[in-house]
C-alpha cells in the first residue's frame, strides 16, 4: 500500500508547525500530528508569545510611572488591573492560536490530535485523549517535539506552580509576589523576574554562575546586571542552590557559594526555578524505532537534520543548539525542503539571540569571551546610546552596540546591543553577517536621522576608524 502522506511531522510547536507549512507550499502531502488541543507548542502557549504580552504591558506601565514626568506628561493614579493584564495576555496567544488552525486549513495539513509513537520507519502510531490508536503511514518523519522544564540536577523540587513555579506558573501568578526570588540568571529569570519587579515584587536572582546571561557578551551582561540593579533585581553570584522548599507562607531556596563557604536560606513568597529545558521526547518511541540520542537526551541528527533512521529528521529544541524558536523554524524550512529534494540548510553562525527585558539585550555571533577562546584576532567599535540623539529625545540612553570584526579581513564576526529596541536592530547586523559583510559595509551604509541604528553605524565605525559622535 503507497504510504498516505509525504511528510508526518510530530509536534506543532514553531519548528513543527513551519516545517509542516513549508513542505505544503512546495507540493508535498503533509500531516501533523500534536496532543495538545492547541498548535503553537511551548513558544505561543507558554513561551514566546504570553511573555511578551506581559513583558509589553508592564513595561508600559514602569514608564507611565517613572518616565512619563519627565517628558512633561502628568498623569496621576496609574494602576495595573492584574486580571485585565492576563486577559491580554490570553487574547494574544488565542489571537496566534487561531491564526495557526486557519495556517493548517489554508495549507491542506491534515491534523491528528493525540500522541505521537514512531513505529519504525513511515509509521506514526497516533493515540488520542480517549486511548484510539491510528496508524499513520509516510514516507518521512519528522520529530519536533520540544523541550520541558530541565529542573535543578541533583535536587528534589516539588513545583506545585504557586509557590515554587516553573516559567509557565509565572506567567499565570494570581496576584504580585511580596517577595520573588529567582533560581537562574538566564533569559527566563531575567524576563519574568523584570515582569514582577515591575508590578511591586522584590526580586533576588540566585545563579550559579559568576554572571547573568552565561554565554553573553561579558561586558554586555555586567552593564546590563548594573542597570537591573537600579531597577531594583538583587543578586546573588557563584551561588549554587541545593534545596528549594515549601513553607508556610511560600517558598524557601537554600544556596551556598559555589567556592565555598557558609550556606544561606531565603524565604519567598514565590520561587521561579528557571535553570534551563531539556529535550522531550516522552512517548515518541525513539528506542524501539532504533533512533540515536545523545548524552544530553537530544535526538541526534546530522547537519540535514537526519537522525540514524533513515526517513526520519529531528529538528527545533529536540536536537542540538539553541533552544529558540526562530533557530526551530529555520530547521523546520531546511527539513522541508531537503526533503522536498531542496539544498535546505540552516547558517548556525547568524542565529540572533534577543532577551526582551528593559532595555533589550540582543546578539548575534561570536562573544569577544569566543573569540579570545578561538584566537581570533579582532577589532572591537562601541558606541553609547548616551550620544545618540534620538536616544536621548526618548529618554532611552542606557547602554551601548558593539562591533566585533576580524582584524585581517575586517569581516563582522559579532554585534551586541543593549538598549531600547535592541531586538529590532539587531537584524541589519544578521542580514550583513548572512552577507559577509564588513564593519565599513556597515559603516558606510546610509542611516536614517534621527534613528536608534545610527550607534549600530558608529559602533562599525568605531571598530576601524574613529566614530563621528562621541
Ligand atoms: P515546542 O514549542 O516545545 O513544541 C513541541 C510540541 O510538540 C508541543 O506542542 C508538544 O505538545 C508537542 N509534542 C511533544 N511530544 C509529542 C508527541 N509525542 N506527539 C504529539 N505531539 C507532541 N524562544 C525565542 O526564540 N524567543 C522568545 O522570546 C522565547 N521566550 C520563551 C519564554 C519562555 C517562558 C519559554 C519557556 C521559552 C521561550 N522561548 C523563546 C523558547 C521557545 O519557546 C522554544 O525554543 C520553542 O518553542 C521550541 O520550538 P519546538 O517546535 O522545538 O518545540
Ligand atoms: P538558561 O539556560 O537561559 O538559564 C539558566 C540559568 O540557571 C543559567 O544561568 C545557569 O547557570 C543557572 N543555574 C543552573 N543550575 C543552577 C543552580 N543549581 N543554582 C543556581 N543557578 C543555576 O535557561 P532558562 O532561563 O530556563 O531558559 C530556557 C531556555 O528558554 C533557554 O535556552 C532560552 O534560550 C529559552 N528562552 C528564550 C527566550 C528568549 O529568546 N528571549 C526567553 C525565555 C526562554
Amino acid at each position: 500500500m503507497p504510504a498516505q502522506f509525504d511528510v508526518v511531522v510530530i509536534g506543532t510547536g514553531p519548528g513543527g508547525y513551519v516545517c509542516a507549512i513549508k513542505a505544503a507550499q512546495l507540493g508535498l502531502k503533509t500531516a501533523v500530528v500534536e496532543k495538545l488541543p492547541n498548535h503553537g507548542g511551548t513558544c505561543v502557549n507558554v513561551g514566546c508569545i504570553p511573555s511578551k504580552a506581559l513583558l509589553h504591558a508592564t513595561e508600559m506601565y514602569a514608564e507611565a510611572q517613572h518616565n512619563f514626568a519627565k517628558l512633561g506628561i502628568e498623569v496621576s493614579g496609574v494602576s495595573v488591573s492584574l486580571e485585565k493584564l492576563m486577559a491580554h495576555k490570553a487574547q494574544t496567544v488565542e489571537q496566534n492560536v487561531k491564526g495557526l488552525d486557519f495556517l493548517m486549513k489554508k495549507n491542506k495539513i491534515e491534523v491528528f490530535r493525540g500522541t505521537g509513537r514512531i513505529a519504525g520507519a513511515g509509521k506514526v502510531v497516533v493515540t488520542a485523549a480517549d486511548g484510539s490508536e491510528q496508524t499513520v503511514e509516510t514516507k518521512n518523519i519528522v520529530i519536533a517535539t520540544g523541550s520541558e522544564v530541565a529542573g535543578i540536577p541533583g535536587v528534589n523540587v516539588e513545583f506545585d506552580e504557586k509557590a515554587i513555579v516553573t516559567s509557565t506558573g509565572a506567567l499565570s501568578l494570581e496576584k504580585v509576589p511580596g517577595k520573588l526570588v529567582v533560581v537562574g540568571g538566564g533569559v527566563i529569570g531575567l524576563e519574568l523576574g523584570s515582569v514582577w519587579a515591575r508590578l511591586g515584587a522584590e526580586v533576588t536572582v540566585v545563579e550559579y554562575l559568576d554572571t547573568i546571561l552565561g554565554g553573553m557578551d561579558g561586558e554586555i551582561a555586567k552593564q546590563f546586571q548594573r542597570l537591573l540593579t537600579k531597577q531594583g533585581f538583587t543578586f546573588k553570584l557563584g551561588a549554587k542552590v541545593t534545596a528549594v522548599q515549601r513553607t508556610g507562607n511560600g517558598a524557601s531556596v537554600t544556596f551556598e557559594p559555589v567556592k565555598g563557604g557558609k550556606a544561606e536560606t531565603i524565604e519567598a513568597d514565590v520561587v521561579l526555578v528557571a535553570t534551563g529545558r531539556k529535550p522531550y521526547t516522552k512517548g515518541l518511541g525513539l528506542e524501539e524505532a532504533g533512533i540515536e540520542v545523545d548524552e544530553r537526551g537530544r535526538v541526534k541528527v546530522d547537519r540535514h537534520l537526519r537522525t540514524n533512521v533513515p526517513g526520519v529528521y529531528a529538528i527545533g529544541d529536540v536536537v542540538a543548539g539553541p533552544m529558540l524558536a526562530h533557530k526551530a523554524e529555520e530547521e523546520g524550512v531546511a527539513v522541508a525542503e531537503i526533503i522536498a529534494g531542496q539544498a535546505g540548510h540552516v547558517n548556525y553562525d547568524v542565529i540572533p539571540g534577543v532577551v526582551y527585558t528593559s532595555p533589550e539585550v540582543a546578539a548575534v555571533g561570536k562573544t569577544e569571551e569566543e573569540l579570545k577562546k578561538a584566537g581570533i584576532e579582532y577589532n572591537v567599535g562601541k558606541f553609547p546610546f548616551s550620544a545618540n540623539g534620538r536616544a536621548r529625545s526618548m529618554l532611552q540612553t542606557e547602554g551601548l552596540v558593539k562591533v566585533l570584526a576580524d582584524k585581517k579581513t575586517d569581516r563582522v564576526l559579532g554585534v551586541h546591543i543593549l538598549g531600547f529596541g535592541a531586538g529590532e536592530m539587531i537584524h541589519e547586523a544578521a542580514v550583513l553577517m548572512e552577507f559577509g559583510g564588513s564593519s565599513e559595509d556597515l559603516a558606510r551604509t546610509c542611516h536614517a536621522h534621527p534613528t536608534m541604528s545610527e550607534a549600530v553605524k558608529e559602533a562599525a565605525l568605531a571598530t576601524f576608524f574613529k566614530p563621528i559622535h562621541s
